[in-house]
């Protein structure tokens, strides 16, 4: 983000307590339109935690700001209609449904093609229906998951496509910020490669991006600045050459290696 772009996405002073625990501390970022923030840290550290804390999916403090407007006080779904959107460490999928049907759905609220509209215009409706299908089909290459996939179930198709559909499912139609926990987990070789090929035009493409990653050289290759966690607090940001060569960071990893 230079310093003349307003941040898509800013998060201040974010806490988050599980009980005695304190799970986030303080955490104070922000991430502009075309430009990667990495988050990194020990197992634990709170970074899915702070996923939880930026979308309102659990009680925190501190303040979220999405486009410069404060939406501290938005709820989880409503957030996501204004182009915030997550995927999660797990690969979430409707298990039922083809990997297009799966795409459809997280597409639906924009397709307008609700029971009182086909009733009406079953043409339109139909018409629509048709678009809402090439659109799920054109998000689907775009996330690299070719037709040959599209009608099968997301758990038959391979384990690095999988991966790229939970991006994709969690992009949906529309996404201004999108936050990706872990997507290179458990990714070989070539998988890794469309991943960092994908995040870069992502970036091109305008769109902020927060990638939490365990691969450092994943982390490195695609990532602006770099927020390190360790143990809820923020021990350091900066250019990942920065973060390379801090102390801190080297005696948090190597602290806990053992
Ligand atoms: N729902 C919960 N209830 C209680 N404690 C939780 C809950 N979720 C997370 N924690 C705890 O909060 C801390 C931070 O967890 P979090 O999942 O945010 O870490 P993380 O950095 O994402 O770790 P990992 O790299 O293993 O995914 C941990 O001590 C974890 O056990
Ligand atoms: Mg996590």
């Amino acid at each position: 983000m230079t310093a003349a772009s307003k941040p898509v996405l800013q998060v201040e002073g974010l806490g988050v307590s599980y009980g005695a625990l304190t799970a986030l501390d303080d955490v104070s970022w922000a991430v502009g339109a075309g430009e990667l923030l990495g988050i990194i840290g020990p197992n634990g550290a709170g970074k899915s935690s702070c996923y939880d804390a930026v979308t309102a999916m659990v009680t925190r403090r501190g303040r979220v700001l999405l486009d410069g407007e404060d939406v501290t006080d938005v709820p989880a779904h409503r957030l996501a209609e204004r182009g915030l959107k997550r995927a999660f460490q797990q690969n979430a999928f409707f298990h039922e449904l083809t990997v297009l049907d799966n795409m459809l759905a997280v597409m639906h609220d924009t397709a307008g093609t609700g029971l009182l509209a086909s009733t009406l215009a079953p043409f339109a409706a139909a018409r629509r229906r048709k678009a809402s299908e090439a659109g799920a089909v054109a998000t689907l290459e775009r996330f690299g998951v070719g037709a040959e996939y599209h009608h099968r179930l997301p758990t038959a198709i391979p384990y690095g496509t999988q991966r790229m559909l939970s991006v994709a499912l969690a992009h949906g139609a529309r996404a201004r910020a999108l936050l990706l926990d872990e997507p290179g987990a458990g990714l070989g070789g070539a998988d890794m490669d469309r991943l960092v090929q994908m995040l870069h035009a992502l970036k091109r493409e305008g769109l902020a991006l927060v990638v939490i990653e365990h691969h450092m050289d994943l982390i490195m290759a695609v990532a602006d600045r770099i927020v390190v966690l360790d143990q809820g607090r923020c021990i350091a940001i900066g250019s990942p050459r920065e973060i390379q060569q801090n102390q801190a960071v080297l005696e948090a990893y190597l602290g806990r290696t053992a």
